[in-house]
Formats: C-alpha cells, sequence, structure tokens
C-alpha cells in the first residue's frame, strides 16, 4: 500500500503496520484508448521486482504478520498465480519465510511463465492435486504451521482490502494534477476481489476525508473468475468488513453500508469467456488496441477487462480510469535445476 492511507488517517499507524515493498506512487497516465483519452492507472509499475496489484494488499499483510510475532506468509492460489509469485518475491526481501500452496489451473504462457518464476524462486510450493483437495490442504497448512499466517487466495480479507484503499487516496492527489475532482468509473479485472472491494472502501473514505470523490465512481468490477467468488454481494461484504477494520483501527465511520457499496458496483459477466485463464477473442483483440502503447495486457486478466472498457467507452461520459494490474516488470531469471525438481504431474502440465 502507498504511504497515502497513512498519510491520510495517521492514526492508523498506531494500531497497523505495514512494510514498503512498493515504487509509489504508481503512475497515472492519460491516455487515448479507441480515439477516447482513458486514464491508466499503472499498477503493472507498482514496484521494481515482479508485482503488479498485489503489491498492496501484500504491504499491509506482512506488516500485520510481523507484528503479529510470525515468522513466515504462505500464498494460496492457482498454478500461475501472481499474487503467490509476488509473495514468493517480496517475502524474502523483508525478512519473512515463505512458501505457496497452489491448485492446477487451464494452462496458458503467462500461467506457465508464472509457476516457472515460482518454482525458481527455491520456496517451498505445495501442490494439491485438484481445485478440489484445496480447503482440506490449506486446513492442514494452518494447523501444521502454526508460525505461519497462511493468506486466502488474492489475500482478500480486510487487511489486505486496506491496501487497495489507499491506491483510491493516492488516485484523487494524482487526478488533481489533471484537475478531476472525481472520477466517472474505475474498471478493472476482479479475481479474489480483494482489489475491487479495496477501491470501493477508499472512493468512500476519500470523500469522508474531502480528498477527492465528491461524486462516489461507479466501480466495473469485469469478472475473471466464476460466481460465486465474485458475486456482488460477496464484494460488498468485504467492503463492509474492511470499513469495519479502518473504523476498529482508528479510521473514520463510513457511510458504507451492503447497500450503498452495491450501488456503486457493477460486475461484468460477459467477459470471462469459457471461465478463468481462458483467453477470450474480444480481450486478444483489445490487447492489439492497447498494443502500440502498452502497458502489455494478460490473456487471464487485463485483457478482459480491457474488452469491457472498449466495449463502453463510445457510451460513456466523465472521466474513467482503467486500473492496469498485470505486471510488466521482467520475472526473475529461471532456474532450471529447481524447477525439474517439481513433481512430474506439475512438469508435465508446465509442458502441455
Ligand atoms: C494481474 C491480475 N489482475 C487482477 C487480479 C484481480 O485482483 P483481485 O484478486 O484483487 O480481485 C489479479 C488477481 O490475481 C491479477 O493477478
Amino acid at each position: 500500500m502507498s504511504a497515502a492511507l497513512f498519510e491520510a488517517v495517521p492514526r492508523l499507524a498506531r494500531t497497523l503496520s505495514r512494510v514498503e515493498l512498493g515504487q509509489w506512487p504508481s503512475p497515472l497516465e492519460a491516455r487515448s484508448v479507441i480515439g477516447r483519452t482513458v486514464f491508466i492507472k499503472r499498477e503493472d509499475r507498482s514496484a521494481l521486482h515482479y508485482a503488479g496489484n498485489k503489491i498492496r494488499p501484500l504491504e499491509m499483510v506482512f506488516g500485520a504478520a510481523k507484528r503479529a510475532g510470525r515468522q513466515a506468509v504462505w500464498a494460496t492460489g492457482a498454478y500461475g498465480s501472481n499474487h503467490a509469485l509476488a509473495t514468493l518475491i517480496h517475502a524474502p526481501r523483508v525478512g519473512l519465510g515463505t512458501g505457496a500452496l497452489l491448485w492446477p489451473q487451464p494452462p496458458s504462457d503467462t500461467a506457465r511463465d508464472n509457476l516457472l518464476a515460482s518454482l525458481s524462486s527455491g520456496e517451498e510450493i505445495v501442490f494439491c492435486r485438484s481445485i478440489a483437495t484445496f480447503p482440506a490442504r490449506a486446513w492442514w497448512l494452518s494447523t501444521s504451521r502454526p508460525r505461519a499466517w497462511v493468506m486466502p487466495p488474492g489475500a482478500a480479507t480486510p487487511i489486505g482490502a486496506l491496501g487497495h484503499a489507499g491506491a483510491a487516496i493516492e488516485l484523487c492527489h494524482q487526478l488533481r494534477q489533471h484537475r478531476v475532482e472525481s472520477p466517472a468509473r474505475i474498471v478493472l479485472p476482479v479475481g479474489s476481489t480483494c482489489t475491487t472491494a479495496g477501491l470501493i472502501v477508499g472512493s468512500f473514505l476519500a470523500r469522508e476525508l474531502g480528498v477527492g470523490m465528491t461524486t462516489l465512481p461507479d466501480i466495473h468490477a469485469v469478472r475473471v473468475t466464476p460466481w460465486p467468488v465474485t458475486s456482488p454481494v460477496r464484494i460488498a461484504q468485504l467492503a463492509v468488513r474492511t470499513a469495519s477494520l479502518l473504523r476498529a483501527s482508528g479510521g473514520p465511520e463510513l457511510n458504507l453500508t451492503l447497500r450503498s457499496a452495491l450501488a456503486r458496483l457493477t460486475v461484468h459477466g460477459r467477459y470471462i469467456g469459457a471461465g478463468y485463464g481462458r483467453p477470450t477473442r474480444d480481450g486478444l483483440a483489445a490487447t492489439r488496441d492497447f498494443e502500440p502503447h502498452g502497458p502489455w495486457l494478460d490473456s487471464t486478466y487485463s485483457a478482459k477487462a480491457a474488452a469491457c472498457l472498449i466495449d463502453h467507452l463510445p457510451q460513456w461520459r466523465g472521466p474513467t480510469i482503467w486500473w492496469s494490474t498485470k505486471s510488466s516488470i521482467e520475472l526473475p531469471a529461471l532456474d532450471e535445476r529447481r524447477v525439474s525438481q517439481a513433481p512430474q504431474r506439475v512438469r508435465r502440465w508446465l509442458q502441455s
């Protein structure tokens, strides 16, 4: 999380800790997309090391884990999880042990590259045979390693989402330089729901603190994981729980209820295509529209959010923010020896 949240609400520092992992603020760029101006929030350039949007919750969770005296932080997710990879890369930078519990997903180039990088990190990785065995393995992990903090997929918890609430405050400061008080909308992919819920809370907080967003933006979350994981009610519930944590930690009371959160949220279901990790034709077409100037879009997340943006831009009025989530920082170097030690079924998946 950027320092923006703690600067806006200094009292939080009494009860919450964060570690600095990113390069803040992440850039905000005004860009022409299909002939319309769009502000691109370059979360893809959030850190010097591979990270993307995943780094903001990690700053908060690592801070909380250290405060609680935990020695390691474990990530959970699919084989190609950006969240798991970012955890394996960044936890050792702040003196935390780490590991990942992963389940298989449809193969794609970006998922393969991520898993190769995760294996190359040399950190411990436990592989589930399928997503069905994940809950039991996660329970086993938590009970067998009491000194480790085990995150749910995407760190989708109130403490993680607070990291993204800070991004909304940061965005307001940047928009001022463009003479924009309130964006009309923010468009982003929704996977675990952490980023979307955090941005809802951050918008309400910015309005409450008077730093911007006098009119609350509409949050257009483009589903990349199936219902019910990304159901609007689930996202709104996380936003409400995050607002409660903010209040309990010394922040202001926000007028954020299930109803008021849902009123700001649209979940777009038609861009997911055949499912998580499966590229879509609309996504590939959107990638070509972005290609001349970047950022580069991945087929699992950002291409699907871009497809939604491009579909709606001609009808939308007012400033639009597009959240660029997939890290554009190069992946760490491949370590063939470590990759060769992966279980056979995982190596087979890498070759599929
Ligand atoms: C590149 C990228 N974009 C977007 C998302 C979705 O963010 P969230 O999980 O916070 O909903 C993810 C989640 O893994 C991601 O890796």
